[in-house]
């Protein structure tokens, strides 16, 4: 089977992989491989904290997705001899005040609620397991089995992988999908070259709805939602774990890697595609993370970027067939592109190769979405 895949992030790329090995011919079409929100995320593994309720559906996925990473990682390392920055070492979730303790206790009274439980710590608990911590940080949550992998080996390994199994990568932009008969048939470029194929996947994230071609109502809403993050770097141990916190009930994270590496993120801004970095994003980033971590001022500064993550009408990804057969998507993912690769691939693949949806998908199919569109 002849597959064309446009966009080539994470969601893309781990879906080249897969289908690539199971003996289909993939062409991947993505003008900048592996840029886009997969350049900028910080790659926290997290399916808890960044969820609201009524998304018990996508908490579901995400565990999923969560528990498959292990095996993932360590199957594409082997296969590229390429690092990827897995850890699963626990994220720790911290309140700067009260009322930022009382919004934890809230998450964790809801998190039980769905039979996922985190730890309840004290703030003297929290600074023993990250002595950086501020004197004042008042308590915490500690979910053991989230982690990080770093987006930006994570792609290339993704790339590689999908081309060691024959995938092959056209870089150009994707102007449209051919339409004959009533079925997608395949894409043309902006330079006017054909790419035929028996299926397409459209994942090119916030952009998936700008691809011409096709019939209205196929592909919903995806709109852009700015995220502001700055990478800094530290030559001794600042901090162990992913460390997330509500600072006067703003959100923010920290992401340490090994290499020194730490992510500060991210802003949340729905400001269309525009990809500033603004002085007020940055500095609320800071100005929240110093509360926490007053050491990080101490930090050598590296790079300020800014991405767009695509967010559907309900904020859950969009993947499998849609009304155009031949045509499938997999966009959407919001927040939570790289906890949801492993996962996506998987659905994604049997979505292409077999036009079936499997048991997990079934909740987040384009169908769903149909009056919205
Ligand atoms: N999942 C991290 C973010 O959306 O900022």
């Amino acid at each position: 089977m002849d597959i064309a895949i446009i966009g080539a992030g994470v969601i893309g790329l781990a879906t080249a992989w897969r289908a690539a090995a199971r003996g289909a011919a993939v062409t991947l079409i993505d003008p900048a491989p592996a840029s886009g929100a997969s350049a900028v995320a910080a790659g926290m593994l997290t399916p808890v904290s960044e969820l609201a309720y009524g998304e018990e559906p996508l908490l579901r996925l995400g565990l999923a997705s969560r528990d498959r990473y292990g095996a993932f990682a360590a199957e594409l390392e082997e296969l590229t001899g390429l690092p990827t920055g897995y850890r699963a070492d626990g994220i720790l979730e911290v309140a700067f005040d009260a009322d930022d303790l009382a919004h934890l206790d809230e998450m964790r009274r809801f998190q039980e609620s769905l039979g996922v439980p985190a730890e309840a710590l004290s703030g003297r608990e929290c600074r023993r397991l990250e002595p950086m911590l501020a004197p004042g940080v008042r308590g915490g949550l500690l979910a053991p089995r989230d982690g990080a992998i770093d987006p930006r080996r994570l792609a290339p390994a993704l790339l590689a992988a999908a081309e060691r199994h024959g995938a092959r990568l056209v870089r150009e932009h994707a102007a449209a999908v051919i339409v004959a008969d009533d079925a997608a048939r395949g894409i043309r470029l902006r330079d006017g070259t054909e790419v035929r194929a028996d299926r397409v996947l459209l994942a090119a994230g916030s952009w998936s709805g700008g691809i011409g071609g096709l019939p209205p109502g196929i592909v919903p809403p995806i709109r852009p939602v700015k995220g502001q993050v700055i990478r800094l770097r530290t030559a001794v141990p600042f901090l162990r774990r992913c460390t997330r916190g509500v600072v006067k009930g703003s959100p923010v994270y920290l992401v340490p890697r090994a290499d020194g590496e730490v992510v500060v993120g991210a802003t949340q801004e729905e400001m269309g595609f525009d990809t500033r970095v603004t002085a007020g994003g940055l500095w609320e980033l800071l100005r929240d993370a110093r509360e926490l971590l007053p050491g990080i001022t101490e930090l050598e500064f590296v790079e300020v970027s800014a991405g767009l993550r695509p967010g559907s009408p309900d904020n859950a990804p969009v993947m499998g067939p849609t009304g155009l057969p031949g045509l499938v998507l997999g966009t959407g993912h919001f927040r939570n592109g790289i906890l949801l690769t492993p996962i996506s691939a998987d659905i994604l693949t049997e979505a292409l190769l077999e036009g079936t949806v499997p048991e997990a998908g079934r909740p987040f199919t384009p169908d769903r979405l149909e009056d919205a569109a």
